[in-house]
């Protein structure tokens, strides 16, 4: 049985141990693995360690927000935020390949920590890379790594204190460390943020509508008390026929995904009830300009995988 006081406190001192008297930087994304981490490397390190959110762009509705509303202000934590979307839309402009994707994100990424890191003297990087990332990682799957894949001839040393845990773990180690249930039951959310919910090429317009309609998914499934282990909209490629007010419109297709899991490498499709995937459908048509059809996703994993590239 996994004791997360244990590894609570375990982890702080073997974070001590590797950082000592460096000052460390944090990915955090505000989800649970980096904010996890995020709480014991401030337990480990205090003032020495500073959070840096990259706003890339694609991060879900009102993130930023939230994340400054809980690390800076309810935590005290030192939060550097760094607006770098339109460096993130310039250097994926054209980019259609979901690897390529997750290259180019997790490169700009590590750019931006170490300019980041370069201004504060930090030496160290702190993930919350778990378990089934550098597995699936391994395994050529996708490239997952908690920052979309890293790049070699980093400078920074890297500091993984979760990277032996599993997310039902990993939400018992954010219980105990004391963090809000928004952020310890929150559902995963993929490094590349909507990058890889946006089939082929990014553009503002197609973000805009995938970040909207995630938003109306998530907030259904939570109206109507269901708990999946994921719930997603992803943007299909390419346009179909539709009607609004008795005028065509040839529109986008959104597909929604809800999947039960215990540790994301194998998912079942989630049987969501008809009249929450209607409300979902009707708010998403209605209220995100340019969608003109929705379509649910009732693959498994195998042989789909949970996010869409
Ligand atoms: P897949 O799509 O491989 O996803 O079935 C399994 C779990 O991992 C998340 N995911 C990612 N997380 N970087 C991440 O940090 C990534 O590139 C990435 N791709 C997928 C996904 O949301 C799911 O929870």
């Amino acid at each position: 049985m996994f004791d997360a006081k244990k590894f609570v406190q375990e982890a702080l001192a073997e974070v001590k141990k590797q950082v000592g008297s460096e000052t460390a930087i944090i990915a955090l994304s505000g989800g649970v693995d980096s904010s996890a981490a995020a709480v014991l490397a401030h337990r480990a390190l205090g003032k020495r360690l500073i959070a840096v959110f990259v706003d890339h762009g694609l991060m879900r509705k009102d993130e930023e927000k939230e994340i400054v509303e809980v690390f800076k202000n309810k935590l005290g934590m030192n939060l550097v935020v760094v607006n770098a979307r339109e460096r993130f839309l310039k250097a994926l402009k054209g980019v259609t390949e979901p690897e390529k994707k997750r290259k180019i994100i997790g490169e700009l990424f590590i750019r931006i920590f170490e300019e980041v890191a370069k201004k504060e003297n930090a030496k160290f990087l702190v993930q919350g890379t778990i378990a089934p990332d550098w597995i699936e990682s391994m395994g050529g799957i996708k490239s997952h790594h908690n920052v979309a894949g890293l790049p070699s001839g980093m400078i920074l040393r890297l500091v993984e204190p979760l990277r032996d845990l599993y997310k039902d773990e990993v939400r018992k180690v954010a219980r105990e460390l004391g963090l809000p249930e928004s952020v310890s039951e929150r559902m995963p959310f993929p490094g590349p943020g909507l990058a890889v919910r946006v089939l082929g090429e990014l553009t503002p317009e197609k973000i805009t509508i995938v970040k909207e309609a995630n938003a109306i998914v998530e907030e259904e499934i939570k109206k109507a008390g269901l708990k999946p282990w994921q719930a997603l909209a992803a943007l299909l490629e390419g346009k179909s026929v539709g009607v609004k007010g008795d005028i065509r419109e040839y529109g986008y297709t959104i597909a929604v995904r809800a999947v039960e899991s215990v540790d994301a490498m194998t998912a079942t499709a989630m049987p969501l009830p008809w009249q929450v995937l209607k409300k979902i459908q009707k708010r998403i048509t209605r209220e995100v300009p340019g969608v003109t059809r929705v379509l649910y996703d009732i693959t498994d994993k195998p042989p789909a995988t949970i996010e869409f590239e």
